[in-house]
C-alpha cells in the first residue's frame, strides 16, 4: 500500500473564490488543481481594510470541498505598497520586459517585504512538519526565505507564472540580489517555459556566482535549487463541461443569430498592457484597409475584463483602447455591423466556451506572457470537423508548445493583419490538421499533469539535496 500524500499547502496573492468567476489564469489553474486533490490554500482575502483596523491581520477560515480556504485582508498602507507599488508597478512590468512602466519606490520594496513576512508569520502557525508548500508568483517571491527564518524545514516549490526575462532586464531591479538570494530558499523553481529556464540559470551564474550542477540544478549562498520548465495547462474535460450549462447554450444560440452570416473574432484578456491590445486593434484597422473582403463581415469580440485599476498604467491603456475601438468603428463601422465590438467586463467563464466556438479565430497576441491559457482554452472548444484558427503571439509562453497555431509577432501590425487574414481563408484540411495537432497538445499536457510533474519534482529533489547538503 503506498503512503498517503503529504498535505498540500498552496499560496498565492489571490485566491480563487468558488462563489466567483476567477480572474486570470492563476486562480483558475490552481482551483482545478485543489479541487481534485484537497488542501489549504492561503493567501490575500481580496479586501483591504483601514490601516490599524481592529481584526487586521486575523485569519479568515473557510471551506470549499476538499480545500481549505485561509485568508487574510490587507491594510491600505500594505495593500498599496506591496500589491500596487511592489509586485505590479515594478516587478509585473520588469518581468513583462517593461522597464519603461516600471517604479521602483523605495517604500513600495519595503512594504513587498513586511508583507512577505507577515504572510510567513500566519502561515507558519498553519503549517505540519509532513506539509508540502507551493508559493505562486511574484507577489511572494521572498516567502520561502522568510519560513525557513522562522524555522519551516518543509519542501517548498515555487512557480513563477509571468516570464523571467533575460539577465540584462532582471540586472537593472534595485535589489536583484535580495531577489535572487529569495530564490536560493526553495527547493524547486518552477517556471512556465524553457527560454525561462535558460535566463534563470544565466541570471543566477552571472550575478550571483552560482554554479550549475547539471540537470538544472544550481549551487549558491550555502544552498541548492533545482530550477525547470513546467508549461502550465487548462483541464480540458471541465472547460468543456461548462458548455453544457443552460446560460452557455443560450449563448451560443444568441452568437450565431446574430454573427451567423459574418466572419467572428474573438479576444479575452485582462485589461493589460502586456496583452497588446491596441496593436491587436490596429491588425484590424489594417486588416480593414488591406483586405476589403472584410468589410461588412469581420468582427472582433473584445473582452478585456477589469483588472488593477487603480494604477494609471491600466487607465491610460483603458482610454487608449475606448479611443482607438471609437475611430475604428467610426471609420469603418455601418448601421447594422461594427468592426470592434469591445467588452469592458468582467464574463463569466461559463459563457466562454460558446464565445470561443462560435469564432472563426481567435487572437491572443500579447507582447509578453508567461503561458496564456485562452489560447488553449480556444482550442479545447472548437468543432474538431469545422475548427477555428488560433493566432499566436511568439512572445506567448504557449507559443514554445503550441508550433501548430498562426504564430506573428504582434510588434508588426501589418503581419499579423495578414496572418488574420490567412486564418479567415484558410482551408479545412489545414485547419483540421493543425487544430488536431493543437488538441493533443493540450490534452497530453493539461492542468493535471503539470501539478503531477512540479509536486513529484518538488518530492524528489528535496532527498537529493538534503542528502547532498547536509
Ligand atoms: C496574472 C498573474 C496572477 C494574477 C492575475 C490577475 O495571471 O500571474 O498572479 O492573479 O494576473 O491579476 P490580479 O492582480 O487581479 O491578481
Amino acid at each position: 500500500m503506498s503512503a498517503p500524500s503529504p498535505r498540500l499547502v498552496v499560496v498565492s496573492n489571490r485566491i480563487g473564490d468558488p462563489r466567483k468567476p476567477a480572474a486570470g489564469g492563476l486562480a483558475v489553474a490552481l482551483g482545478n488543481v485543489l479541487a481534485s486533490r484537497g488542501g489549504v490554500w492561503f493567501g490575500w482575502s481580496g479586501k483591504v481594510v483601514a490601516d490599524g483596523a481592529p481584526g487586521a491581520g486575523k485569519l479568515h477560515y473557510q471551506r470549499a470541498g476538499a480545500v481549505q480556504l485561509v485568508t487574510i485582508d490587507l491594510s491600505e498602507q500594505d495593500f498599496e505598497d506591496y500589491y500596487c507599488g511592489y509586485s505590479n508597478r515594478a516587478l509585473w512590468p520588469a518581468f513583462h520586459y517593461r522597464l519603461d512602466l516600471a517604479d521602483f519606490a523605495a517604500g513600495y520594496f519595503a512594504g513587498y517585504q513586511r508583507v512577505n513576512r507577515l504572510l510567513a508569520r500566519k502561515l507558519a502557525t498553519l503549517l505540519q512538519p509532513d506539509d508540502v508548500i507551493w508559493v505562486h508568483d511574484y507577489h511572494l517571491i521572498p516567502l520561502a526565505d522568510e519560513l525557513r527564518a522562522l524555522g519551516c524545514r518543509q519542501r517548498i516549490g515555487f512557480f513563477l507564472h509571468v516570464p523571467l526575462p533575460p539577465p540584462p532586464i532582471l540586472a537593472a531591479i534595485p535589489g536583484h540580489e535580495w531577489l535572487m538570494r529569495s530564490f536560493f530558499a526553495y527547493d524547486l523553481v518552477g517556471l512556465q517555459t524553457q527560454a525561462d529556464v535558460d535566463h534563470f540559470g544565466r541570471f543566477v551564474q552571472e550575478e550571483a556566482g552560482a554554479v550549475s550542477l547539471g540537470d538544472g540544478v544550481f549551487e549558491a549562498l550555502g544552498r541548492q535549487v533545482l530550477a525547470r520548465s513546467f508549461p502550465i495547462g487548462i483541464d480540458v474535460e471541465e472547460f468543456r463541461d461548462l458548455a453544457g450549462s443552460e446560460e452557455s447554450r443560450q449563448t451560443e444560440a444568441m452568437l450565431r443569430k446574430q454573427y451567423g452570416h459574418r466572419r467572428l473574432l474573438v479576444g479575452v484578456d485582462r485589461l493589460d498592457y502586456s496583452k497588446g491590445l491596441p496593436r491587436r486593434f490596429r491588425a484590424i484597422q489594417d486588416l480593414l484597409e488591406n483586405y476589403p473582403e472584410n468589410l461588412q463581415s469581420a468582427t472582433l469580440i473584445q473582452i478585456a475584463s477589469p483588472s488593477r485599476e487603480t494604477l494609471s498604467a491600466y487607465t491610460d491603456l483603458r482610454d487608449e483602447l475606448e479611443g482607438l475601438a471609437g475611430k475604428i468603428n467610426g471609420e469603418f463601422g455601418e448601421l447594422d455591423w461594427l468592426p470592434i465590438r469591445y467588452l469592458h467586463r468582467t464574463w463569466a467563464r461559463r459563457r466562454l466556451p460558446a464565445l470561443y466556438r462560435c469564432s472563426r479565430v481567435a487572437l491572443v497576441t500579447p507582447l509578453r506572457d508567461g503561458m496564456n491559457l485562452v489560447a488553449k482554452e480556444y482550442v479545447a472548444m472548437q468543432n474538431e470537423a469545422d475548427p477555428g484558427v488560433l493566432v499566436l503571439s511568439r512572445f506567448a509562453g504557449a507559443a514554445e508548445q503550441m508550433r501548430e497555431a498562426l504564430l506573428v509577432n504582434p510588434y508588426d501590425i501589418p503581419a499579423t493583419a495578414q496572418a488574420i487574414q490567412r486564418a479567415l481563408r484558410m482551408p479545412l484540411a489545414e485547419r483540421r490538421e493543425r487544430h488536431a495537432a493543437l488538441l493533443r497538445q493540450i490534452t497530453e499536457h493539461d492542468v493535471h499533469e503539470w501539478s503531477r510533474n512540479f509536486l513529484d519534482a518538488l518530492a524528489t529533489v528535496k532527498t537529493r539535496l538534503r542528502a547532498e547538503i547536509q
